[in-house]
């Protein structure tokens, strides 16, 4: 009923809508105000977390993306190896397991098969099964060691949306927390970016509130046979993301591609008129912000329409953008958690206009229970 969606058309309006608030509590009495976090509920204990010596992080479809997202995080303030695989990929390439090898499952429903079958199989080789879950009790944080719920609140429309940007916040959460039960040496970076995740809210809720400008681009683009999207380090599962969103509604060939990429391949698909986003990453030291600028000049040049999404402040992008889409600034890694948010929006206008069932696209299920 109308009630239940809160005033909004589709369950994923809402959904779209309520991400502050649940990125809001998945923060919620997880950190004390002078920065350290506290994870007590998970169930691993410090001296089983400071044997970890590789982290697999497994899920299928917009978790996979979270999981992707992820892995530059963990990587990055735990100091552990960290790869991510697609749930249904996992048990069947002999992967190299043991007792000291963390697997982080990712799910939101906690149903998905693929996920129970690839958590049955680590267990098996002994590894340690931590879930980062959304639904209290499900299969999935049942049968493994540990759980850190996101408490996203329930999510109804098929195509994932508050349950992604939770996900993140989640396995950052575990990332930070990992890297201050070992302090490694990113461990005072821990109380800095915790005050940045804080603000988020804030960041997320100005990319709903500037909606508008979105909705109108995918109403002039609603014709479109074929969107492309490009990214560069985190912006590049986010460009995967925002293309799955696509498909997943709109049924149009969407396709997200690492910008790097771009000259080895995609490059040959760019025609007159393509509409092409770019996740522009904020700019620093390591030139990411100049070399995606750069693709998006080259895109350009061969005729396509480029929505790009860069930070405020950035001017570089200016002359080469269609269409910009700012986004607050956000440290590198926080910034999927803003990018997403257009994204989403710009794949529910673009398949209302098509005349599509938003909450249930056709050939999908929320959950997958079968292999
Ligand atoms: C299905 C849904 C997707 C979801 C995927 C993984 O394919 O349609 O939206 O991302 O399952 O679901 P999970 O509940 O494990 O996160």
């Amino acid at each position: 009923s109308a009630a239940e969606k809160g005033g909004f058309d589709w369950f994923m309006l809402k959904e779209i809508d309520e991400q502050p608030r649940a990125v809001a509590d998945t923060l919620l009495g997880r950190h004390s105000v002078d920065g350290r976090l506290q994870l007590d509920e998970m169930r691993l204990s410090d001296d089983e977390l400071r044997e970890v010596d590789k982290i697999i992080v497994i899920a299928c479809g917009t978790s996979f993306y979270a999981a992707m997202v992820a892995k530059y995080a963990i990587e990055h303030w735990t100091r552990i190896p960290c790869e991510v695989e697609l749930a249904s990929e996992f048990r069947y390439r002999d992967p190299i397991l043991d007792k000291s090898t963390l697997v982080v499952t990712i799910s939101q429903s906690g149903e998905t098969m693929d996920t129970i079958m690839a958590i049955r199989y680590a267990r098996q080789q002994r590894a340690r099964v931590l879930s980062i879950c959304n639904t209290n009790g499900s299969t999935i944080p049942r049968e493994s060691d540990a759980v850190l719920y996101t408490h996203a609140g329930p999510e109804i429309a098929v195509a994932s949306t508050k349950g992604f940007l939770s996900q993140i916040v989640a396995c950052y959460l575990l990332a930070l927390y990992v890297a201050q039960v070992k302090g490694t040496k990113y461990g005072d970076e821990i109380a800095s970016i915790l005050a940045e995740i804080q603000k988020l809210p804030a960041g997320i809720q100005r990319m709903l509130d500037e909606g508008d400008q979105v909705r109108k681009l995918a109403t002039e683009l609603a014709g479109s046979r074929s969107i492309l999207f490009l990214g560069r380090h985190v912006g590049y599962p986010v460009a995967l993301e925002g293309a799955l969103k696509l498909k997943e509604l709109a049924y149009i060939h969407a396709e997200g591609f690492a910008a790097g990429e771009l000259k080895h391949g995609p490059i040959a698909l760019v025609e007159e008129g393509l509409p092409v986003f770019v996740v522009v990453p904020p700019k620093g030291r390591d030139q990411l912000q100049e070399k995606t600028v750069s693709s998006i000049q080259e895109i350009r040049a061969r005729g396509a329409r480029t929505i790009v999404l860069a930070e405020d402040g950035d001017e570089d992008v200016v002359p080469y953008a269609d269409h910009l889409i700012r986004l607050p600034k956000v440290p590198t890694l926080l910034q999927p958690l803003v990018a997403t948010v257009p994204l989403q929006i710009f794949a529910c206008e673009f398949a209302n206009q098509l005349g599509h069932d938003i909450d249930q696209p056709r050939n999908l299920a929320k959950s997958v229970t079968v292999e």
